[in-house]
């Protein structure tokens, strides 16, 4: 949620701030900005809309070289989307870029108005700069420490002082914030897809701690001026992983990813056949003696804990609570040290699920984080971190961080049921290999796209679409029908297919679509039985099913199938199914499949 980036160096900053832009472009595009020194002078170029425009607009016009800027890509929060809205902000000497949301900033502005200090924008933002200067005595480091004892809220700021060229100060409360020297200067950005391309080493900056970059140098010191060495991390994907290779979209490119991620996140996971977190710091004694486990998330995410509950229950026969993280966070949940909290997310960073990982901490109870970005803030809030492997997620509809979550899932289910008690050596073994044969059965889904490109013309015209299913496939379909309704911007409900008749069925009439999923053998009858009611109403049906499975043609319009397999895996093959569903059918209504409108990909804000 809202892209930031910092550069002072070597080379022209307006084209590294540009280019760190679009990278970051999908943490938020409705409006961008730069802010650099060009003659001694900071100069700031904004506009509503894409980084592309931004772009164009810097281009029109002739600046000095410049060696040190800062960037912003918006996704609005206080004030609408305008250009005075946009970042970067200045307020006196201070230029400053902000994710996050400054909740006091009512208060804040009624005392700077009453010293004659008023704001021409709408934003929050805006404000903590008024603030800054109010204070600012040619000390960064004071006004930074006092301004912060003010403004109440999450930030992630990146700071110019008029009267100093060349520095770049920055600190951080909740929002996320990580930086890196090269041969070519200091950068610092909300996320390590824009420092890749001058680095693989990082670090986080640190809460509470004041960076300052300078072109070669980054000095991070606590609030009372001591130094800080943070911890190094490295990532281990190169540029390319942050790049289109060829695809048209982000999200085409990382559907088709989803064999390699999850062998990575799986194999080094696996020794003598068995489920293995050693390498991960988890030893089985975090699996033993639980009561209960409660697995948070948001969106995409706590799709992946709605598997991960079937998964749980049914191998290790423990209680499985899923809870949606914003609502946890304020429900007053139940919590012990005999509860284990699973936070899944991807970025890391998300604000409600972080939220819901420190209630749980303080409440005593064991907390273990599924988390694909190194060194986030929820992997550091966790007792324990399992980190995914998908490598750069880019576009905003999850795909591939949704699969490796579900793989890891499966490594999991699979350990707590042998810890427990509740499957066999053998059984594990028998599970894992099945496990291990997921990426080349999904090589072979990933050769559908022509046939669901086809199929997928049938919903292009929809205005209203359902997705049902039973046990995991109605997980399935809670994914699917998200994944379809974010980018294609159709409305689509999922619904348990025998939950149908006490209500839903009554929007079921001539030509809506329904995509019916029927893998799972003890309940695939249920389903068609359910699928029969949707037919005999006048609905158009997509079934997904298994190969082999006796289907009376007249029930469907179209039929899916899966290859032969253990119905317990099948959950990634529809997993595919249901993106390249999606991803057709917002390409043939003409949208922009990666960065769908409203949405970002990190959301830092509650
Ligand atoms: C946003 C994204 C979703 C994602 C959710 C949770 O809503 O658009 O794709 O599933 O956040 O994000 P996380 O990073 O915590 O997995």
């Amino acid at each position: 949620m809202c892209g930031i980036i910092g550069f002072t160096g070597n080379c022209d900053a307006k084209e590294v701030l540009i280019y760190g832009l679009k990278t970051l472009e999908y943490r938020g595009y409705d409006s961008a900005g730069i802010a650099f020194f060009a003659d001694g002078k900071i100069k700031t170029v904004k506009t509503v809309g894409k980084v592309d425009i931004l772009a164009d607009k810097v281009a029109t016009e002739v600046f000095d070289a410049t060696e040190c800027g800062i960037g912003h890509t918006r996704w609005a929060t206080h004030g609408g989307v305008t250009e005075v809205n946009s970042h970067p902000h200045t307020a006196g000497r201070v230029t400053l870029i902000h994710n996050g949301i400054i909740e006091n900033y009512q208060k804040l502005q009624e005392e700077l108005e009453k010293q004659g200090r008023k704001p021409v924008s709408q934003t929050d933002t805006e404000i903590a700069a008024l603030v800054f200067d109010s204070i600012y005595n040619g000390d960064p480091y004071e006004t930074i420490r006092k301004g912060c004892e003010k403004l109440e809220g999450a930030y992630g700021f990146c700071i110019m002082f008029a009267d100093r060229p060349g520095e770049i100060y920055a600190i951080r409360n909740g929002s996320p914030l990580v930086a890196t020297l090269s041969d070519k200067g200091a950068v610092i950005a909300s996320d390590m897809v824009a420092l890749i391309k001058y680095s693989k080493d990082y670090f986080v900056l640190p809460e509470h701690m004041i960076a300052k970059l300078t072109k070669d140098a980054v000095e991070v010191t606590d609030l009372k001026g001591n130094e800080v060495k943070p911890e190094m991390l490295h990532v281990n994907w190169d540029i390319a992983a942050a790049r289109k290779g060829g695809y048209d979209y982000f999200m085409l490119k990382e559907i088709h990813e989803q064999p390699q991620a999850i062998s990575k996140t799986i194999s080094p996971r696996i020794k003598d056949g068995m489920p293995d977190f050693t390498s991960d710091g988890i030893d089985d004694s975090l699996f033993k003696d639980l009561s209960r486990i409660i697995i948070v998330g948001c969106g995409t995410a706590m799709h992946a804990g709605l598997v991960g509950r079937e998964l749980i229950e049914k191998f290790a026969r423990i209680q499985v609570n899923v809870e949606i993280a914003s609502e946890f966070r304020y429900a007053d949940p139940i919590l012990d040290e005999k509860t284990l909290v699973i936070a899944i997310s991807q970025s890391g960073e998300t604000a409600d699920t972080k939220a819901a990982i420190e209630i749980a901490k303080k409440s005593g109870s064991k907390t273990l984080s599924i988390v694909n970005v190194k060194g986030s803030s929820i992997a550091r809030e966790s007792d324990y971190v399992l980190y995914t492997h998908a490598g750069p997620e880019i576009a905003v509809a999850s795909t591939k961080a949704y699969t490796v979550q579900l793989s890891a899932m499966y490594l999991l289910a699979f350990k707590l049921g042998y810890i427990n008690g509740k499957l066999s050596k053998e059984a594990v073994k028998g599970l894992v290999s099945c496990l291990r044969k997921v990426p080349s059965d999904l090589e072979q889904i990933l050769k559908y796209d022509k046939q669901i490109e086809t199929i997928s013309n049938i919903l292009t015209k929809a205005e209203d679409l359902f997705f049902i299913g039973r046990g995991l496939d109605y997980t399935l379909s809670c994914e699917g029908s998200l994944k379809l309704k974010e980018i294609s911007y159709i409305h689509s409900e999922a619904y348990a297919a025998g939950e149908l008749k006490h209500g839903t069925i009554s929007l079921i009439t001539d030509n809506i679509p329904v995509i019916a999923i029927a893998t799972q053998k003890h309940v695939i009858q249920k389903t068609i039985s359910n699928v029969k009611e949707c037919r005999s109403r006048g609905a158009n049906v997509i079934l997904i099913t298994n190969e082999g499975e006796s289907v009376d043609p007249a029930l469907c319009d179209h039929q899916i199938t899966i290859p032969k397999m253990d119905d317990r895996f099948a959950p990634f093959s529809v997993a595919v199914i249901v993106q390249y569903l999606a991803y057709y059918t917002s390409v043939h209504r003409g949208l922009n499949v990666d960065q769908p409108r409203n949405l970002a990909k990190s959301v830092t804000v509650e």
